[in-house]
């Protein structure tokens, strides 16, 4: 018959649990035995004085196997466990009654009490009750109760209606049955309602059944048993493996909480970090590392708990971390790397990834990539176009040009700038249409394409730019500069207001030009041929001298024009030109292509005659002015007949027949008998002069019509050269003397 577990437990454990306070403070010496067979000992287990805590002996048998000391029964242990929960496994021996089937009365039994130490418990959790047997009731009771009462019991039947109905691995009533345990279970003791006892009244014989001769029934952890029909005769000695929790209980002072026992003497609690926890089977209480530590809660130091690093890889399982971790004392971080963002920003759980969806990163690349080519397409292009203005830029001489001292050289932007591009349309040059520009300075300026320059031409041109740069008179138009970075170079000269002779003679016919305009007009353009032909080592010829070419500027100063280049065109353009301009051109020339400085006497011959005449050089649609004037001339010895009637009077008669003798020797046939375009200025200048002070007065051997008087608001600046007044001053003998002394 069963013993009373409680009675057991208190007689057998009363003297050790006397030393407990004394004891609990204590800390296993490093000297213990570390283990026992293939198990590790924790304290508070251990093994030797002073190595555990009381209630925790464990014995290392000589065959090197760790049994629960204390107790009647040999318990051994297959594992110990401190930490997460306070857990020991062991084998424990089934319990059973065994009976004569012929008899039906027992033979054998064994009721299971083995007496385990208080600081156990049967984990109610990881074990289950198995009976079996073919006609068999039993259960196992447990907790405080009357002398025949306890405060709960568990067990079930097992039953089988014949031999062989019984099957392995089912565990459902027929041989075999399964039923949960209650917590707080002290003991193994089972009790067996048996037939010796009151077989005709409960009826649980085994008399005559000889497959199934024993009553077994046993605590197991949990699916770790299958059953087998075979087991209705298993060895009685059989043991089972049984999981205990365990907790520091002292049933001396009665049940201990961790409110009870906290920080007095003998709290066993001692690691830094540690906790209480009041058990969770039954009375006492437990130790355990805080969350975020790992260790030994029972220790002081480093076999304490520690700090866990939830970082490694060992731990990485239990502490999820899907970004970048960080350990940190008792805890740990999780995040991710910068520019990456996790789903509700929890990388614990959730993965990173960019901050940027991947469609917005396409879209971005996709636009950056679009965005890189056409700034790379711009970048081409406008190398293309430096390359191409460069290769221009080359090609009309720029390499050459560049140097030249007083020629400013215009990017094409700036040419853009300057005509604003092309806004204002002055007019047709010889070669290609005029626009008005304002340079930075505000300087008027026109400006006109040149002529188309190859490599052969090149050379030529940049000469004719060089030379053109260098004639600086006031009645030779001033080159300013040129662009070379375009297909055809375009020159920039200075800007003449009133147009050319051609407009203001023969265009605007509502204005009437004065004698003296026309005379001074013929003065200006014929220094300006002199200075040309005068100068130095280029034997130099304009080529197409008419009225066209002689511009006005808002003085009605001229200004010759278009000179030089001519030259440089092909012959048959050339040709072309030459034929649009015939009634200037030299006979001599056309005769023998060969062009001197008297073919340029000869055409300004041809301007005089426009001049006094006011006739085009082809007037009437057929007559030629200098065949016509010829005639008059020859048949009158004057050309009076032919004067312009605006500007003919008695007093300016022999003026304007001066002119026209003058103007018929520069037609002249034969080269010899023109005169050059010194004396052709001289003449002129001296015409006028005879104007001013009457015919007859010619004694004065000085040219005053070569002294030019500038009027300044401060004082009179007297300047000598072979230029001419903006402003003439009229010349009297009241001023005459402020001129220097001949
Ligand atoms: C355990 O042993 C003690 C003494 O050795 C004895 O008094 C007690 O009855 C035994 N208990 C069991 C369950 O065998
Ligand atoms: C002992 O317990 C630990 C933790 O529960 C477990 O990992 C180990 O496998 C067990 N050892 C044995 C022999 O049962
Ligand atoms: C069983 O009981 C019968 C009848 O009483 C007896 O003859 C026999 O010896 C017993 N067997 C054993 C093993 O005790
Ligand atoms: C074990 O006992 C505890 C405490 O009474 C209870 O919470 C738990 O549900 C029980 N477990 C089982 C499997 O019965
Ligand atoms: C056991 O078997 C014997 C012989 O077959 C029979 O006489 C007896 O009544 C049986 N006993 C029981 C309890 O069934
Ligand atoms: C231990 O706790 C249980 C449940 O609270 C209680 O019934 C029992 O009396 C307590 N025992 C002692 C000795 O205090
Ligand atoms: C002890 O702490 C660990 C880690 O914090 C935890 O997993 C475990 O559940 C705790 N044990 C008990 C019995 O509360």
């Amino acid at each position: 018959m069963a013993m009373r577990p409680s009675i057991i437990w208190t007689a057998l454990l009363l003297p050790v649990l006397f030393l407990a306070d004394s004891l609990l403070a204590l800390q296993p010496p490093a000297t213990c035995q570390q283990k026992c067979g293939s198990v590790d000992m924790h304290f508070p287990f251990g093994i030797g004085d002073g190595c555990f805590l009381p209630g925790f002996e464990i014995e290392c048998t000589t065959g090197g196997t760790p049994i629960l000391a204390g107790n009647n029964n040999t318990l051994a242990v297959l594992n110990l466990t401190v930490m997460p929960r306070p857990e020991a496994e062991v084998m424990l021996p089934i319990a059973y009654n065994c009976y004569n089937t012929t008899s039906g009365t027992s033979l054998d039994w064994f009721y299971g009490s083995v007496g385990i130490s208080p600081a156990y418990r049967i984990s109610n959790t990881s074990n289950e009750l198995i009976v079996l047997g073919c006609n068999t009731f039993a259960y196992t009771n447990s907790g405080p109760g009357n002398t025949n009462l306890y405060s709960f019991y568990t067990g079930c039947v097992a039953y089988c209606d014949g031999e062989g109905r019984a099957e392995d691995g089912a565990c459902a009533g027929i041989g075999c049955c399964r039923v949960d345990i209650p917590p707080g279970l002290t003991d193994n003791t089972m009790t067996f309602f048996a037939s010796y006892t009151a077989s005709t009244f409960f009826g649980y014989t085994h008399t005559n059944l000889t497959y199934s001769p024993c009553d077994y029934a046993f605590i197991v952890k949990k699916n770790t048993y299958d059953f087998r029909v075979s087991d209705l005769k298993m060895d009685t000695k059989t043991t089972k493996p049984l999981v205990l929790d365990w907790a520091i209980r002292n049933i001396e002072d009665g049940n201990k909480t961790c409110a009870e026992v906290k920080n007095k003497p003998g709290y066993a609690c001692v690691s830094d970090n540690s906790e209480c926890l009041d058990s969770y089977n039954s009375e006492g209480y437990i130790c355990n590392c805080t969350s975020g530590f790992w260790g030994n809660p029972y220790l002081t130091g480093e076999g304490g708990c520690q700090d866990i690093n939830e970082c490694d890889d060992k731990w990485k399982p239990y502490y999820p971390c899907k970004g970048v971790c960080h350990n940190k004392v008792g805890s740990y971080g999780c995040d991710c790397p910068s520019g990456q963002k996790a789903h509700d920003d929890n990388a614990y759980e959730n993965v990173c990834a960019s901050k940027f969806p991947v469609e917005a990163r396409i879209a971005l690349g996709i636009s950056l990539g679009v965005f890189v080519l056409i700034v790379a397409l711009l970048l081409a292009f406008i190398m293309l176009q430096k390359r191409k203005l460069d290769k221009l830029f080359e090609k009309n001489g720029g390499e050459m040009l560049k140097n030249v001292n007083g020629l400013s050289i215009f990017t094409k932007d700036v040419l853009k700038k300057i005509t604003k591009d092309n806004a204002e349309f002055l007019g047709n040059g010889s070669f290609g249409n005029v626009y008005k520009g304002t340079l930075p300075d505000n300087t008027m300026v026109a400006v006109k394409a040149s002529i188309k320059v190859d490599e052969a031409t090149k050379e030529e041109f940049v000469d004719e730019v060089e030379i053109q740069t260098q004639m600086i008179h006031k009645n030779i138009l001033k080159l300013v500069g040129c662009c070379l970075e375009v297909e055809v170079p375009v020159l920039v000269y200075e800007f003449a207001a009133n147009g050319s002779l051609q407009d203001i003679l023969h265009r605007k016919k509502d204005q009437v030009l004065p004698l003296d305009s026309r005379l001074d007009i013929a003065i200006g353009s014929a220094e300006g041929l002199k200075y040309m032909h005068s100068y130095a080592t280029h034997a130099m010829r304009h080529g197409d001298v008419k009225p066209d070419n002689i511009l006005l500027d808002d003085k009605l100063t001229p200004k010759i024009a278009d000179f030089g280049l001519s030259k440089l065109l092909k012959e048959e353009y050339y040709a072309k030109v030459v034929v649009g301009c015939m009634g200037y051109i030299d006979p001599v020339f056309m005769k023998t292509g060969l062009l001197t400085q008297k073919s340029d006497v000869y055409s300004f011959g041809a301007v005089l005659l426009e001049l006094i005449t006011g006739k085009k050089n082809v007037y009437d649609e057929k007559l030629s002015l200098i065949i016509e004037y010829r005639k008059v001339y020859e048949k009158e010895r004057s050309g009076r007949a032919m004067f312009d009637n605006d500007i003919t009077t008695e007093e300016d008669i022999s003026v304007l027949e001066e002119m026209g003798k003058l103007a018929m020797d520069c037609l002249k046939e034969d080269l010899e008998d023109r005169p050059d375009m010194t004396e052709v200025a001289e003449q002129l200048v001296m015409i006028r002069r005879n104007k001013k002070f009457g015919k007859s007065n010619n004694t004065n051997p000085d040219n005053i019509g070569d002294i030019t008087i500038y009027n300044s608001p401060t004082n009179a600046e007297v300047v000598s050269g072979p230029t001419r007044a903006n402003i003439s001053a009229k010349v009297t003998p009241s001023n005459m003397d402020i001129l220097p002394s001949p």
